[in-house]
């Protein structure tokens, strides 16, 4: 007989290592369920073109956290007509207002609500049943009805009055093709709405195999309210997401996730119906709204990193990371760099960056998914987390 000497013994484990990746017996893998997931190249810019700005006083620890536990997962946080709220859109589904004393229901997506979404532990357990509850992310006002627009992640674009209720359907297709994930929205002084597409072959449940293979099926939309039609304003894009029209209404402003860049699309004037490049931002982007004197301010999800750099590089090598039996929420935390970072970017009109305000070890604001300037403070929501935090300006230095 053999001795056990330690070669044998490690290529024994080497062996029972390989196997078990490449069988992945209990199914960890995110590809697991997804026999169709193709990586696509994500064209992210080279490191000499990323701003290289920093807050080196880490000046959102300053913000308040208000509301924790009350409001879970609010991506969107908006103030209607008459200067009230907030009004936030949550992970069960609801859309909450705060009247001054308390949240009350305001108004909900779903006409088929039960006894799943009622109130679940933390923000990500209730995505299971998103596609049952609904889930509303861009919320915004028309200041001249003071109706409420959705963009409901599953249902699509809706719209509700100041009473609230029910909200009701205006589309939920685009050139004969379904939306797959209205994300986010804004609307013109004519009515018109804005809203994004951000993937007609992942749903938001499967975002992180949505984020993972850049699929590029994302599309910028516009819905008339005379002829109630939806057309295509731009399309073949990867996870857009925020979008925010220009004060003046010439154009508007929209975010791309995994390339971590703000594209400007013209309404108006000569260059019209055309897009070109806003700015190259620091890290990978969420939301993005315009305060009263037409800056834009962006929430960033998390800051750019190496790995993320290659991964979107090198596609292949990205399905070999997670072909590995390692679930999804350890990938996609590696992914934003291992730990929360809260980042808000201010840009002006011209697209020249005004303002960085960070918390990088995320301590206080952990994560941000939308800013929003209202008298003098920026009102953060964020889609992972139970609160919204609140910054006072007159604090910045
Ligand atoms: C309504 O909800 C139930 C679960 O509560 C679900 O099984 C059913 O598919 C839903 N119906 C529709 C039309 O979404």
């Amino acid at each position: 007989m053999q001795p056990m000497t330690p070669a044998y013994v490690l290529a024994g484990i080497f062996l029972a290592v390989a196997l078990y990746c490449g069988i992945d017996p209990f199914h960890h893998s995110p590809l697991y369920g997804f026999p169709d997931f193709i990586p696509h190249v994500i064209d992210v810019p080279d490191w000499s073109q990323v701003p290289d700005v920093k807050d080196a006083q880490n000046q959102l620890q300053k913000s308040e956290i208000k509301f924790l536990n009350q409001v879970q997962g609010p991506e969107s946080v908006t103030f209607d007509p008459l200067g009230r709220g907030p009004y936030a859109g949550v992970a069960d589904g609801r859309i909450l207002f705060w009247d001054g004393e308390s949240w009350k229901d305001f108004a909900y997506t779903s006409s088929n609500r039960s006894e799943l979404c009622n109130w679940k532990p933390n923000p990500a357990s209730y995505l299971k049943n998103e596609h049952i509850c609904g889930r509303p992310l861009g919320l915004r006002f028309y200041k001249k009805t003071g109706d409420m627009y959705i963009a409901d992640a599953y249902f699509g674009l809706m719209k509700v009055g100041p009473e609230g209720g029910l909200a009701t359907l205006l589309t939920n297709e685009a050139d004969g093709v379904p939306i797959g994930f209205a994300n986010d929205l804004d609307i013109d002084d004519e009515g018109n709405v804005y809203f994004s597409d951000t993937s007609t072959k992942y749903q938001r449940r499967n975002f992180i195999q949505l984020v993972f293979s850049g699929d590029p099926t994302g599309r910028l939309l516009k819905y008339d309210p005379v002829t109630k039609e939806t057309t295509v304003l731009v399309s073949g894009m990867q996870f857009p997401n925020g979008v925010s029209l220009s004060k003046d209404g010439s154009f508007l402003v929209f975010t791309e996730g995994p390339i971590g860049r703000v594209r400007k699309h013209w309404l108006k004037g000569e260059k019209a119906g055309t897009t070109e490049l806003f700015a190259i931002l620091p890290g990978h982007p969420d939301n993005l709204r315009t305060n009263e004197k037409g800056e834009f301010w962006v929430a960033i999800h998390c800051r750019r990193n190496m790995y993320v750099y290659l991964m979107s590089r090198y596609p292949m090598f990205r399905k070999f990371m997670l072909k590995l039996p390692i679930p999804a929420s350890y990938q996609y935390k590696t992914y934003i760099g291992g730990r929360f970072h809260a980042m808000v970017v201010k840009y002006s009109p011209e697209g020249e960056l005004l303002q960085i305000l960070e918390d990088d070890q995320g301590k206080v604001v952990r994560a941000v998914s939308e800013v929003d300037e209202h008298d003098g403070k920026l009102w953060m929501g964020s889609v992972l987390m139970p609160f919204i935090a609140v910054y006072d300006l007159a604090s910045s230095t």
